[in-house]
């Protein structure tokens, strides 16, 4: 697959095969979220990986926003105290941080087959406590993984002429 074709084919999956996914590919998954950027380099995020099958139930339980069963969670969350070291613009930028390193992931993912799904739908409180996070660590998003039952149709996307602004605001880069 050529990149575009996977970024183009990715989508957000809410239902999964009951199928374990390989360890080699989880591996790649997470190396592909590491080689993100992140402003200053500083990297302040932590990543909880979620494989235990009644952990990742308890986490459903406490999700609105999560559909499915998952083979995997991966937990994306800010590390406070590392975020410092980027000032007041710290915490905004982790946040860009960990979604560029969710992007990677899930664009490695579906290379592989593997479907995901971003959550941003849960009880930050709950999920902190289920899963033994640290005070200065902040869960922001949920990624669920897994095979797909099937791959959903693409949601229109805005076309480039109405978003995509030419030099200045409001001139629209294609005719
Ligand atoms: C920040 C963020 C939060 C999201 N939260 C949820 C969620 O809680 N539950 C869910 O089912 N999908 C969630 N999604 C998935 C979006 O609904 C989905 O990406 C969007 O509809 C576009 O579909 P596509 O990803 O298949 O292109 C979220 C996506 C993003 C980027």
């Amino acid at each position: 697959m050529d990149l575009m074709e996977i970024i183009k084919g990715r989508r957000a999956t809410r239902r999964y095969e009951d199928k374990e996914i390989p360890k080699e590919d989880i591996k790649k998954i997470l190396e592909a979220g590491i080689w993100a950027p992140s402003g200053s380099n500083l990297q302040s995020w932590e990543f909880v990986v979620v494989l235990d099958k009644e952990l990742i139930e308890k986490i459903k339980m406490i999700s609105p926003g999560l559909f499915g069963n998952p083979a995997m969670l991966v937990v994306g969350c800010i590390n406070v105290e590392r975020a410092k070291k980027g000032g007041k613009i710290g915490y905004p930028m982790a946040m860009m941080d960990v979604s560029m390193a969710f992007q990677n992931m899930m664009l490695m993912a579906y290379s592989l087959g593997i479907g995901s799904c971003p959550v941003l739908s849960f009880n930050k409180i709950a999920l902190k406590e289920l899963l033994e996070i640290p005070e200065h660590v902040d869960p922001i998003l949920i990624v669920t993984f897994g095979y797909p039952k099937f791959w959903p149709k693409p949601p229109r996307r805005r076309p480039i002429k109405e978003v995509m602004h030419l030099d200045k605001f409001g001139r629209p880069f294609e005719e």
